[in-house]
């Protein structure tokens, strides 16, 4: 139950076509003219086909690869504010992840930016977008959001922030994270100019995968922070504009591409909008075997549309390490323990500096597990 954390298990083929790109193909693609290397850029083709369909992106090419979700946030946030001036501004919330909080606090130290971070309802997690949109400046050159917190599962109103932004005409990222193959994600309706994720949670793909999608023209505004090879232009000495050339460098991870094609494919077949109704059956049934308990607080909203299946819970008496140990060592239930790298979400409901344990759903989870977990905690907050 770590699946927020990344993945587990995923299904056969990932693991059968990393191991046939290995054994079969072993080549990177657009560096060489032979059968293998041709092989490896279908590959690609291929993958971010998928991607482009299941966040029914405008065409492939709007789909940028990265080594995670931090890299594309990283992309987005650097190339638009690394040379936007000292007093330029931008705008997130407290529930943001550390892979958005750090860089604009890096900024910040770097380039005087000044980061405004909206507080969030201390019981949800929620934003208020009326709060985002009264925070706006004419020095506004960002509104970056969540979509689910890694922490609460809340699952913030992006479409109504991205809708702020647009009426300000400031650049919009959301951080699909944690949502991204739990929950239908449409680009071309949310109308952001950027969305991050990870290939290696929800889309069922390994380690070291993520896709930074760019919305059309919205490359002319956000300059490149790393140049480098592409396999493409090569006679000329500075980085292509086109997309997606224009932010990715050097070779890719074409085994875990060629993996993620398949993660993409059982998505597809199985549809993001069944397991969104899954996930959510499992969530009722979390808060139903954990409704009452004394000693056990769970947090985060209770109403299903505000959340996905990512649950932080403290047992009184326990530290949430202790918790993680007792779920593992008695009940063999992975969690994680701690800040999540996500300190203002904490301290939005106020488990900073301890934290939380976390227990986080996936795609193969069953009710079963949810029953198991939920006996487990009941079991745990009554002995202490
Ligand atoms: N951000 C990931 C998590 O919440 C790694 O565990």
């Amino acid at each position: 139950m770590d699946n927020s954390a990344t993945s587990f298990p995923k299904p056969p083929a990932v693991t059968e076509a990393m191991v046939a790109f290995a054994n079969d193909c072993g080549a990177s693609a657009g560096r060489g003219a032979y059968r293998e290397a041709k092989a490896c850029e279908e590959i690609l083709a291929l993958c971010r086909q998928r991607v482009a369909e299941l966040i029914n992106a405008e065409s492939p090419e709007r789909i940028v690869f990265a080594m995670n979700c931090s890299e594309g946030l990283n992309t987005a946030i650097r190339g638009l504010l690394n040379t936007a001036g000292p007093r330029s501004h931008a705008i997130a919330t407290a529930m943001e992840h550390n892979s958005v909080l750090r860089p604009l606090n890096a900024l910040a130290e770097q380039t005087g930016l000044q980061p405004e971070f909206i507080a969030c309802d201390s019981q949800t997690g929620l934003v208020d977008p009326e709060a985002i949109r009264q925070a706006v400046r004419p020095e506004t050159k960002l509104i970056a959001c969540v979509h689910v917190s890694n922490v609460t599962g809340t699952l913030q109103p992006i479409d109504q922030v991205a809708a702020v932004a647009r009426q300000a005409g400031v650049p919009c990222l959301i951080d699909a994270a944690q949502s991204v193959g739990h929950v239908p994600i449409d680009v071309q309706s949310l109308g952001a100019d950027f969305v991050a994720f990870p290939g290696h949670k929800g889309l069922l793909g390994p380690l070291g995968t993520g896709v930074l999608y760019v919305k059309p023209g919205a490359e002319s505004f956000c300059p490149t922070m790393k140049e480098g090879g592409t396999g493409t232009i090569s006679e000329v000495p500075t980085q292509p504009t086109t997309m997606p050339d224009k932010y990715e460098i050097g070779s890719h991870n074409a085994i875990g591409l060629a993996g993620l094609n398949e993660g993409l494919a059982w998505l597809a077949e199985r549809g993001v909008e069944s397991l969104r109704q899954h996930d959510m059956k499992l969530c009722e049934a979390f808060l139903a075997g954990t409704d009452g308990v004394e000693n056990l607080t769970v947090y985060g909203p209770r109403d299903l549309r505000h959340r996905t299946g990512v649950f932080s819970v403290n047992v009184h008496g326990l530290t949430p390490h202790e918790l993680a140990e007792r779920l593992e060592q008695q009940f063999g239930i992975l969690s994680r323990p701690g800040i999540h790298c996500a300190p203002l979400a904490h301290k939005t409901i106020g488990t900073h500096p301890v934290g939380t344990c976390r227990l986080s759903f996936g795609a193969f989870t069953t009710l079963e597990e949810i029953r198991t977990a939920t006996d487990a905690l009941r079991q745990i907050a009554r002995g202490v």
